[in-house]
């Protein structure tokens, strides 16, 4: 047994999962070897502080909503209802279901025509619609890249990027987060290793995120596309990019970070999905019409399951419409005025520094923040190792839902609560979450900011970062 990790704070308080919740239910065997067996390893995750039980809707419906990804409010306001009410008037002979896979009859006409609105409104070719984006990005990188082809990724992408990897059949390799160094690197040693993709034979895929989930950074893409023409003149590169949580954000009418950026050409294959800005669910593949018919024949998420319902696909056209109107950018506006106010008020705070110094919080965005012209909704306020289950139970106790993420999630030595800004957000909260942030701070300095330059050294956290599943 591992020592008890500082991890282990007790989770239950925060969580739902509790065991009167099922009392109504007829008592299962909990004696079977099988049962017995789950049960261990999930007492050695809650051991470890690292037990997984989703929030309390029933608590969460009375916080403030610095948690979830409806970042545009348009889930939780209500105007995403009335925009999806409209659509199905709009079309009153509807049918609810699908009734065959996209193969099959599943490819509707009302689907098709979402596919090319998609398709005109992030300016691309054309666009494939799948149930979430983890189908998405399974689709493309267990299909897309071919025997002898290498796929070259930032080491945060999200975690469908990584099984749909390990499901496909080409090389990988891993360059550091949003280096350009890294990424310079490794071209260089696959053009060394791999002739057959410096001459293009080959190809090269170099996938990105373009605000990264966890980090809430951005990939530099200029700097990587020259890099990357640069190093494999006659190279077949392929550049993919995963718009999960820039999709609606940013851009003419929210249409993303590679629209607002112009650089559609340089960009292969693009992911943006639904179920963050655009507040529903679902994703879409922007490709050429090509690689949209080679995942239609080859991806078997696809082929061998039920396509999306009507009413899922009518939220998405509405959240669309949402998008292009004036209340859609009013939404953007005050996102990124809500974002840019708790930054300020944050790092504006007077023992904001000592916080940092006191190696209490680290946010790793807070050098770059101000230069940019937009920025990620999300906050990482990176903890002391231990620390990020108490910092979200304050944060919830005083009616602020947030999220508290560990590995594997994110590096062990990397834990934190992850805050996420919302249209809606209104200015007194805003400030409020930061109040409590700071006293926060300022109890676990024992009053004192500044005490000691950290409160772990360095050998306390290797030890206690020593630890795994
Ligand atoms: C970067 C990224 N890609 C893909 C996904 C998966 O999208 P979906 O929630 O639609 O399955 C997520 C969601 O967490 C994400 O953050």
């Amino acid at each position: 047994m591992p020592p008890r990790s500082p991890l282990a704070a007790p989770s239950r308080a925060i969580t739902s999962l509790r065991p009167e919740r099922f009392s109504h239910r007829r008592s299962i065997h909990t004696e079977d070897g099988l049962t017995q067996k789950v049960q261990a390893t999930l007492e050695n995750r809650r051991e470890k502080g690292r037990l997984i039980e989703p929030a309390n809707p029933q608590q969460t419906a009375h916080m403030v909503d610095f948690g979830s990804n409806d970042t545009l409010s348009l889930a939780s306001s209500g105007v995403l209802r009335t925009a999806f009410l409209d659509e199905l008037a709009n079309h009153p002979h509807f049918e609810v279901g699908s009734k065959s896979t996209r193969i099959f009859e599943g490819s509707t006409q009302y689907l098709l025509d979402l596919e090319d609105h998609m398709a005109q409104f992030h300016r691309a070719e054309s666009a494939l619609f799948f149930p979430s984006g983890y189908e998405a990005n399974m689709a493309i990188w267990s299909t897309i890249p071919q025997p002898g082809d290498v796929v070259v990724y930032d080491e945060y992408i999200h975690a469908s990027i990584h099984d749909g990897m390990r499901n496909g059949r080409a090389m990988t390799r891993m360059f550091a987060h949003n280096s350009c160094e890294s990424l310079r690197e490794c071209l260089l040693d696959i053009r060394q290793e791999f002739p057959t993709v410096a001459n293009g034979e080959q190809t090269v895929f170099i996938a990105l995120e373009s605000f990264y989930s966890m980090d809430a950074d951005m990939a530099p893409v200029h700097e990587m596309v020259k890099l990357a023409k640069e190093i494999l003149p006659q190279g077949d590169v392929a550049f993919s990019i995963d718009e999960a949580h820039s999709n609606g954000l940013i851009g003419e009418n929210g249409s993303g970070f590679i629209c607002h950026y112009g650089l559609e050409d340089e960009f292969a294959i693009r992911l943006h999905t639904c179920g963050k800005g655009l507040g529903s669910t679902g994703a879409a593949v922007l490709a050429n019409p090509s690689i949209r018919s080679y995942l239609i024949n080859y991806a078997r998420g696809l082929i061998f399951s039920t396509a999306p319902a009507f009413p899922s696909l009518a939220a998405v056209k509405a959240g669309y419409t949402v998008l292009a109107s004036k209340e859609g950018e009013n939404r953007r506006i005050r996102l990124h005025n809500n974002i840019r106010h708790f930054y300020e008020t944050l790092t504006g705070h007077s023992e904001w520094a000592k916080c940092v110094f006191g190696g209490i919080i680290s946010l790793h965005t807070e050098k770059t923040w101000d230069a940019e012209s937009f920025n990620a909704p999300i906050i990482p306020l990176v903890t002391e190792l231990g620390q990020a289950v108490s910092l979200a139970k304050k944060l919830q106790k005083s009616g602020y839902q947030v999220n508290p993420v560990f590995y594997p999630l994110v590096p062990r030595d990397k834990e934190r609560v992850r805050l996420v800004i919302h249209a809606d957000n209104t200015v007194a909260q805003i400030e409020g979450a930061v109040n409590v942030i700071m006293e926060w701070s300022s109890e676990r300095s024992g009053g004192q900011f500044g005490k000691s330059a950290s409160l772990v050294s360095d050998e306390d956290m290797y030890q206690n970062t020593a630890f795994s599943d």
